[in-house]
C-alpha cells in the first residue's frame, strides 16, 4: 500500500546525515533542504519517494495537501512529563517580580510521590497527546520528580510506555529528606536507584547548577550511567555559567541543554565536538530570563537543537511551534536555522537518523501546515497551524 502526498507548496526534507558517522561535527543548518510544488510517497511507513509533483509517480492512494507546506515531524529532545500537580500560582508570582529557583522542583515532586501510578499515566499521556496535535512525532521524556527509588522506577516505567527515548533524571535536585547529605543522595542516584531505572531508559541526565549538583556530584551520575549503559546528556549552564557544558562535552554527552550562560571556552567547546546545544527557549519565556545567544553558538560552528523541556515548573508549554517563533523573532535564528533544528537538530540530540528528515528511507514522520511555507511558524505566532501528522506512515491528526 503507497500513499502518495501531492500538491506540497513545500516540502522540507532536510539533508540525510546516514552517510556522516554518529559522532562526526554536525553540518548544523546547512542541512535544510527544501522542495517546492513537491510530492511524497510513503510506503511501509517509511518515506520511499520525495521530488517535483509533476514528476511524482503511482499510488494506491492519494492525499491533497492544499498547496500547504510540509515538514519532517518535530523531534522534541527535551521534556519532563511525568508528574502530577501544577505550578500556575508560582508562574503567576514570577510574573510579579519573584525569581525562578530550582528548588520549586520539590513541589511538583511532592505532589508526584502522592499520585498514583494511573494519574501519572494520564497526565503523561494528556501531555504526549496535546505535543501531537502541534506536530511532534519524537519525544523525550525524563524522570526526576520521584526522586526515591520506587518514584523514579515507575517515572522511568511509565514513559517507557509512551517513548523509547526515556531519561533517568534521579539527579535532579537532592530531595528533602537528604537535606545536609547530598552525597548520601548522589550514592543513592548511582547506585540502587540506578539500577532500578537503567533497564527501563536510553539516557542519563543532571541538573548540573547551583542549587541542584555541582561538577563532582555531576560526573560521577554520568559515570555511574555511563557504566549501566546509559547515554549522557546534561542540564547545561542554565541559570549560571558553571561546570555543565564542558563536563557534557568531556564525557561526549549528545546534548548539552539550555546553554543560556555561555563562556567563550563553552562556544569553543561546543562547535568543537559533536554535542549538541540543545536551545529552549521557552523556559526563558516563562521564567522572564534572558534567552540564549543562538548566533554566537551558529556562528562558531555548533550544533543547536530546540526543543520544549515541557515541564510545569520553568516552562509548560508543549508547543514545538512556539520555540521556533521565539527562536526566529527573540534569539536571531532564521526561519531555516530554526526549523532545522526542531527537526534534525532534535534528531541530532538524540542520537536518531531515521526521523528529524524526510530523506527516502527515513520514518514517514511529517506535518502538515496550514500556510506555504516552513516561515509560517514563525510569521504566524499562537495561531494553530498544524492541519495534519503523519507518524510512520499513518495519519493520526
Ligand atoms: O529543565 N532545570 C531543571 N529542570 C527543569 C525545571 C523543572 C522545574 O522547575 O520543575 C528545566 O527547566
Ligand atoms: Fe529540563
Amino acid at each position: 500500500m503507497s500513499v502518495l502526498i501531492t500538491n506540497i507548496a513545500e516540502l522540507i526534507t532536510n539533508r540525510q546525515e546516514r552517510d556522516a558517522a554518529p559522532d562526526s561535527p554536525a553540518t548544523g543548518p546547512d542541512g535544510f533542504a527544501a522542495i517546492t510544488d513537491a510530492a511524497l510517497v510513503i510506503e511501509q511507513g517509511r518515506v520511499a519517494w520525495t521530488g517535483p509533483a509533476s514528476r511524482a509517480p503511482a499510488a494506491d492512494e492519494i492525499v491533497d495537501a492544499g498547496a500547504r507546506a510540509v515538514l519532517p515531524g518535530f523531534v522534541d529532545s527535551h521534556a519532563h512529563l511525568v508528574f502530577a500537580g501544577e505550578r500556575g500560582a508560582e508562574f503567576a508570582a514570577r510574573m510579579a517580580g519573584q525569581p525562578y529557583r530550582a528548588g520549586g522542583i520539590r513541589s511538583t515532586v511532592a505532589a508526584t510521590r502522592a499520585a498514583t501510578d494511573d494519574q501519572l499515566r494520564a497526565n503523561l499521556r494528556r501531555l504526549a497527546a496535546e505535543m501531537l496535535v502541534q506536530g511532534i512525532t519524537t519525544f523525550e521524556c525524563k524522570s526526576g520528580y520521584g526522586l526515591t527509588v520506587a518514584d523514579e522506577e515507575r517515572s522511568v516505567a511509565i514513559a517507557a510506555e509512551v517513548t523509547p527515548e526515556v531519561t533517568y533524571l534521579g539527579a535532579h535536585v537532592v530531595p528533602p529528606e537528604f537535606d545536609g547529605d547530598p552525597a548520601g543522595y548522589v550514592d543513592l542516584v548511582c547506585g540502587a536507584m540506578l539500577d532500578a531505572c537503567a533497564p527501563h531508559a536510553r539516557w542519563v541526565d543532571v541538573f548540573c547548577e547551583q542549587g541542584a549538583f555541582g561538577r563532582d556530584e555531576a560526573a560521577a551520575v554520568l559515570a555511574a550511567g555511563m557504566a549501566a549503559g546509559l547515554q549522557p546528556r546534561v542540564h547545561a549552564n542554565q541559570l549560571t555559567a558553571g561546570p555543565g557544558v564542558q563536563l557534557a562535552v568531556g564525557v561526549g554527552a549528545a546534548s548539552a541543554d539550555h546553554c543560556s550562560n555561555l563562556t567563550d571556552a563553552d562556544v569553543e567547546a561546543l562547535a568543537t565536538s559533536p554535542t549538541v546545544a540543545t536551545l529552549l527557549p521557552g523556559v526563558e519565556f516563562s521564567t522572564r530570563h534572558p534567552y540564549p545567544d543562538a548566533r554566537r553558538l551558529l556562528d562558531a560552528g555548533a550544533t543547536v537543537a530546540l526543543a520544549t523541556d515541557c515541564n510545569p515548573g520553568s516552562c509548560f508549554t508543549s508547543s514545538m511551534p512556539l520555540c521556533v517563533a521565539l527562536a526566529v523573532r527573540e534569539m536571531h535564528m532564521t526561519t531555516q536555522e530554526a526549523v532545522w533544528a526542531a527537526t534534525a537538530g532534535g534528531a541530532r540530540a538524540l542520537r536518531r537518523t531515521d526521523v528529524g528528515h524526510l530523506g527516502v528511507g527515513a520514518q514517514a514522520d511529517l506535518v502538515v501546515i496550514d500556510g506555504p511555507s516552513h516561515a509560517y511558524l514563525a510569521y504566524r505566532p499562537g495561531v494553530p497551524l498544524v492541519a495534519g501528522v503523519w507518524r510512520a506512515g499513518e495519519r493520526l491528526v
